[in-house]
């Protein structure tokens, strides 16, 4: 990859075969799955779909209708083929869409998830973003959040230059205190959360999330010539700020 042209972390890691782009992986996923009690009729919205793999999930396990919206037009071609291969063609939709604007009716959804978008915003764009996911929530509605959070709010500024020289990706993870305020600002209630270390870059996080042979086809991607400066820029940096960094997961609620 040529250095003029950055390509984002999460770009690169979907390019070597990587299928979850999230800082908490499999296991914080799980979590926000247990929070909403899905049924084959929920009307689920993902956002940021990428290519589909918890759309899918959540349709092959629930059996339920979902769409799933992303800006990325190729991560949503990669999408299409991998709904058509799981036979979920029937229960999961993907269109291009900007989450700022999402194109359906106040109300719509029972399930809104958002995984590992949030924190590539500034906070002003964060609050836009929320109050857009709680319009078109059905009043009662779970909205399901992955992101990172600060361990050390004092540190924010040099940790967030690092995130940002090896993801480049202007990302603004915020403390645990702050992720809790942001949503009970825009009116959610009810909010339960989680949070602990980061897995998306540890060997562990990598087997639990890939199986062992999806990491060893990544880490061999990884060691070809044009990707290996950038992955271990990338390993290092959230290997040398683990203590700074957690995954948080959040369900809030849309009240009645
Ligand atoms: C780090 S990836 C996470 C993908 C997936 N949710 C996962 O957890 O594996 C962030 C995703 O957010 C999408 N994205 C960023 N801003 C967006 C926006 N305003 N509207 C829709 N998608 C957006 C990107 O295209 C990308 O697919």
């Amino acid at each position: 990859m040529n250095n003029d042209k950055k390509e984002a972390g999460h770009k690169f890691l979907a390019r070597l075969g990587k299928t979850r782009l999230r800082p908490g992986g499999k296991a914080a996923t799980e979590w926000l799955l247990q929070q909403a009690a899905f049924t084959p009729q929920s009307q689920v919205l993902e956002i940021a779909c990428n290519m589909g793999t918890t759309s899918i999930e959540i349709a092959k396990r629930f059996g339920c209708h979902i769409t799933g919206i992303d800006m990325d037009k190729q991560a949503l071609t990669q999408a299409k083929q991998n709904i058509a291969k799981h036979n979920v063609s029937h229960l999961v939709n993907v269109q291009e869409a900007d989450a700022s604007k999402l194109p359906f009716a106040n109300n719509s959804f029972d399930i809104v998830i958002n995984e590992a978008m949030l924190t590539m915003y500034a906070n002003k764009a964060k609050v836009h973003l929320l109050k857009e996911y709680f319009r078109v929530l059905k009043p009662g509605g779970k909205l399901l959040t992955h992101d990172i959070m600060l361990v050390n709010p004092q540190q924010a500024t040099a940790v967030i230059e690092r995130i940002h020289q090896a993801i480049n990706v202007n990302a603004q993870p915020i403390s645990y205190n702050a992720w809790l305020n942001l949503f009970a600002t825009i009116g959610f209630t009810d909010i339960k959360s989680d949070h602990n270390d980061m897995t998306l870059m540890s060997p562990k996080g990598m087997i639990a999330d890939e199986g062992l042979l999806g990491t060893l086809k990544i880490i061999h991607n990884a060691l070809r010539k044009q990707n290996r400066a950038q992955f271990f820029t990338m390993f290092k940096t959230f290997r040398r700020n683990s203590h700074q960094l957690n995954y948080i997961v959040l369900c809030s609620t849309k009240p009645k």
